[in-house]
């Protein structure tokens, strides 16, 4: 924005000039050397920059009414609730930046054949997630089930993908696109790379003025995309929910919601308090110990997180896959509509929230196993918590209040293409 402003000033100087030196002909040619010079230096002429729609042509005419440099959505200045404090953001979100990364996030170009978009795996209207238990990419399907993208912000862990293998958000945005798989532009087997992808984007000219209007010039390079597409990501929060309701009235998690049913505290209740065990690794009595890994008010994965001996690979009984100790937000499990954005777990075993729960209950693992989390092996057996039917339903009736709404309307993560 400065660039503007520094353009509107000179502008504004030099039509000052203009008037003044009517009276002062002889002068001109030497007073106006300066500000010539700069005005030569200036890409571009000082009168368009005064106005947006005049600035940025191809934004209003690619996304119509959907995206109006004007008015952008206020995406950096969301609320946030208080008694939300976890914060993996390395940098400012800003408007502009998160308007950019949705544009890539939604633009099928990022791909090879131009058939998938980031938004093909992860829809709005499942808590960008999938229902399909691999999804489509360019040249095959996934290894492993796609995740919900509901508050990736708001962790204390902040490496991503069920095995972490990205360090940050930034990193993650650009590997689809490299993957064979998914996007295609992996530079190996044939495929072209990343260089070929800015090649493509530079010659559009959204692309030019969304670049422009984010980062102040028009060049597109990885970093930039890694910034604008985490900065999208992480503005997508949903903290509407039933149980956001209650927090926001008790003094902590502990407590008693008002808004809850007595179903839904006791599940609460369970979710929070850790077990007790006997020496068979059989509860006693305590809770189902849920939050020790998947820890409200974020419901973010516990970074010190091992496997939960969830261990099967999709489409190949044979494998075993130890490495998956992240888990998306368990916030918007449910859909509004009261059922599951997609199945469970890196593999997708899991069809309804019943039976993930019933892994929990009885834990089954792999023998080889040794990277289980030991919260799972009390005094070194496989876990048992014994919950009667009721606590099922009650857990379950727990985890149906984390469901918020706006996220899976709101224009401001959607779709910004027309039709
Ligand atoms: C072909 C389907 C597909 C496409 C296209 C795709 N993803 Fe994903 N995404 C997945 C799958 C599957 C995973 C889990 C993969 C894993 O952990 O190995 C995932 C994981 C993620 C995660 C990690 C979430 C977490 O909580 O750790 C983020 C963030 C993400 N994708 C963002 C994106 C972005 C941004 C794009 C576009 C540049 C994109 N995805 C394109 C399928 C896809
Ligand atoms: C020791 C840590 C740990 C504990 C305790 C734990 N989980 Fe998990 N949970 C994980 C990990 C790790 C994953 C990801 C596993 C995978 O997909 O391989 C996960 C995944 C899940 C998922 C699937 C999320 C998705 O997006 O597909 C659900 C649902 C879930 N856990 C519910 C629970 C409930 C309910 C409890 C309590 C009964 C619980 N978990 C206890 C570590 C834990």
């Amino acid at each position: 924005m400065l660039l503007r402003i520094d353009h509107k000033f000179v502008f504004e100087v030099y039509v000052a000039f203009i008037t003044q030196a009517q009276s002062m002909k002889r002068l001109i040619p030497i007073l106006l050397v300066p500000f010539m010079l700069q005005m030569i230096a200036c890409s571009e002429d000082p009168a368009k920059t005064l106005d947006d729609s005049v600035q940025y042509p191809a934004i209003l005419s690619t996304f119509g009414g959907k995206i109006d440099p004007t008015a952008l959505p206020a995406y950096s200045a969301q609320v946030i609730p208080a008694y939300v404090t976890k914060d993996n953001a390395t940098g400012a979100i800003t408007d502009a930046g998160a308007t950019l990364g949705r544009v890539l996030f939604y633009d099928k170009e990022l791909s090879l054949d131009r058939s998938v978009s980031c938004a093909s795996c992860h829809q709005q209207e499942f808590a960008f997630g999938d229902k399909a238990v691999a999804s489509a990419g360019v040249a095959g399907e996934t290894g492993r089930h796609s995740m919900r993208l509901i508050n990736p912000r708001f962790s204390r862990e902040v490496r991503f993908f069920w095995d972490e293998r990205a360090s940050t958000l930034e990193d993650q945005t650009t590997r689809p696109i490299q993957d064979h798989v998914e996007m295609g532009f992996s530079g190996a087997n044939g495929d072209p790379d990343l260089n070929e992808l800015i090649r493509r984007l530079s010659a559009l000219d959204y692309y030019q003025e969304l670049f422009k209007m984010a980062f102040g010039d028009a060049s597109i390079t990885e970093p930039r995309m890694q910034s604008a597409l985490a900065q999208f990501v992480r503005s997508i929060q949903s903290f509407d929910s039933k149980y956001d309701e209650g927090r926001a009235r008790a003094a902590n998690d502990g407590q008693p919601f008002q808004n809850f049913t007595a179903e839904e505290n006791a599940g609460k209740d369970l979710f929070l308090r850790p077990p007790v065990f006997d020496q068979n690794g059989s509860r006693t009595g305590g809770g189902a110990g849920c939050a020790g890994c998947h820890q409200p008010p974020e419901f973010d994965i516990d970074p010190n997180s091992r496997n939960n001996g969830i261990a099967g690979v999709i489409g190949d009984p044979q494998s075993i896959d130890l490495t998956n100790t992240r888990s998306p937000s368990l916030r918007d499990l449910f859909n509004p509509d009261a059922s599951l954005n997609g199945p469970l777990m890196h593999n997708a075993i899991f069809n309804s929230f019943a039976s993930a729960l019933e892994h929990y209950n009885r834990v089954i693992t792999p023998p080889g196993n040794n990277q289980l989390d030991p919260r799972l092996r009390p005094n070194g057996n496989l876990q048992r918590l014994n919950l009667s039917d009721p606590e099922k339903a009650a857990i379950e009736a727990f985890m149906r209040t984390l469901t918020g709404n706006s996220v899976y309307t709101n224009p401001m993560y959607s779709d910004p293409f027309p039709g």
